[in-house]
């Protein structure tokens, strides 16, 4: 079988890219190793900034964004006693939408623009280095398959082989907390996203319907979902959340999903090597707190797709070239501000580290310059940046 851009993963990166490979004329197939159904139904990102909402509108991925999808003026910041909203509308200009990573995939799946198969195994990648690299597989079926190339895309995350393709220098932080998420049936408490800084440790309130809540609460590393039984996650979320300050109150609901995920940063450059050219997860982890995860892997397909449809229409190498240090820049601003996000919201038991919390999250809650830093990170920087 031959395409011109092998690509490895189905996630957001992988259909993303492929969607916008055949808008501009190039052909691709992707290669996922999960069923459609599992892929479709991970529950993961939320938030959309606003150079992600543009790119999926320009790219005709609007439509259903735009009819259920909310758009949010900002954030509420808060800690004990305090609630403050930041307007990002009126601090930069830009807003960010509510509109789940499921249904980003639901509308790329829709589009049909992608040929994908799906659970294949013993992904290989093969001449890397060369103008006809290839990506060796065996489909559902179980035969075993070979696709040539022009250029493979490694969109697989942070398990699959692609990344390993690439010699690279790596740049890793682990954090010594975790998530505990759940997804609940019950309407959201608050209109826009409540990011809680407590003493016992980091809470948010986000959301993903007018029907359905999302809520996370920082847990030790190792924590066992079983270990937090529905009546104590909502007492707890109501303690951090402040329940009862200002008259707030938190409804709580049937909680339909649980799970605990670990936080770390991790940066791989470069992303280029040869022709295996790396998006998304595949080359960068960020912690969850600033809500990048999803929209770094957008940006960098947006330059992705740009590189690749220059290379192989026009045959204009110049963009490839560029692609690692251009997607670099951006990945290491959200690396700096998903990083800064956690250290500041969430708890390390040292008292000192507390003060120094508290004291810039009043900084930034009431320092018009320091508002504006947080904003313009978290609604987004224009895709080239
Ligand atoms: P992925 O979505 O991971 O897609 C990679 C695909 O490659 C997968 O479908 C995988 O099955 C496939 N694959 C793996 N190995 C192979 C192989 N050998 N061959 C073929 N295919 C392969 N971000 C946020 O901003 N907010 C959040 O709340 C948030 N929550 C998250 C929760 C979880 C549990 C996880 C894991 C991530 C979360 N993220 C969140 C991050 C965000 O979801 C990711 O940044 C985003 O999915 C990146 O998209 P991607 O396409 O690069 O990678
Ligand atoms: C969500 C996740 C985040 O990491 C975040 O910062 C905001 C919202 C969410 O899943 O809704």
């Amino acid at each position: 079988m031959r395409t011109q851009v092998a690509i490895i993963g189905a996630g957001p990166a992988g259909l993303l890219l492929a969607h916008l490979l055949h808008r501009g004329g190039v052909e691709a197939v992707v290669l996922e190793t999960r069923s459609q159904e599992y892929v479709a139904s991970r529950i993961r990102a939320g938030i959309l900034e606003s150079s992600s909402v543009e790119l999926l509108e320009s790219a005709g991925l609007g439509d259903r964004l735009r009819a259920e999808g909310h758009e949010h003026r900002g954030i509420y910041l808060q800690w004990p006693g305090e609630r403050h909203h930041l307007d990002f509308v009126d601090l930069t200009g830009r807003s960010v939408w509510v509109y789940g990573q499921t249904e980003v995939q639901k509308d790329l799946v829709a589009a049909g623009t992608a040929a994908v198969f799906y659970e294949v195994t013993d992904v290989e990648l093969h001449d890397v280095e060369s103008d006809r690299p290839y990506v060796t597989f065996v489909d559902a079926e179980g035969a075993s398959q070979r696709l040539d190339a022009d250029a493979i895309a490694g969109c697989d995350g942070s398990f699959g082989p692609s990344r390993h393709a690439v010699p690279a220098q790596t740049f890793e932080r682990v954090y010594p907390y975790s998530w505990l998420g759940i997804l609940a049936d019950v309407a959201p408490s608050t209109d826009e996203l409540i990011y809680a800084w407590h003493p016992n440790g980091f809470a948010l309130h986000s959301m993903r319907s007018e029907t359905v809540s999302r809520l996370y609460l920082q847990v030790p590393n190792g924590t066992d979902p079983a270990s937090w039984p529905d009546d104590r996650i909502w007492e707890e979320l109501a303690t951090r959340l402040g329940h009862g300050q200002d008259g707030w109150k938190l409804t709580p609901g049937p909680i339909t999903d649980k799970s605990v995920l670990p936080m770390r940063s991790y940066v791989q450059t470069p992303m280029r090597h040869g022709r295996v050219f790396l998006a998304g997860d595949a080359a960068h982890i960020v912690p969850p707190t600033g809500a990048k995860g999803l929209n770094l892997a957008i940006a960098d397909v947006t330059l992705l797709s740009r590189a690749l449809i220059a290379l192989l229409v026009s045959n204009d190498a110049t963009l490839a070239g560029a692609y690692s240090d251009d997607a670099l820049r951006r990945v290491w601003r959200c690396t700096h501000f998903s990083w800064w996000m956690t250290t500041m919201l969430h708890t390390s038991g040292d008292p000192f580290d507390a003060q120094l919390q508290l004291s810039q999250l009043r900084w930034v809650a009431s320092s018009e310059a320091g508002a504006r830093g947080l904003a313009e990170n978290y609604a987004g920087l224009p895709i080239g940046f």
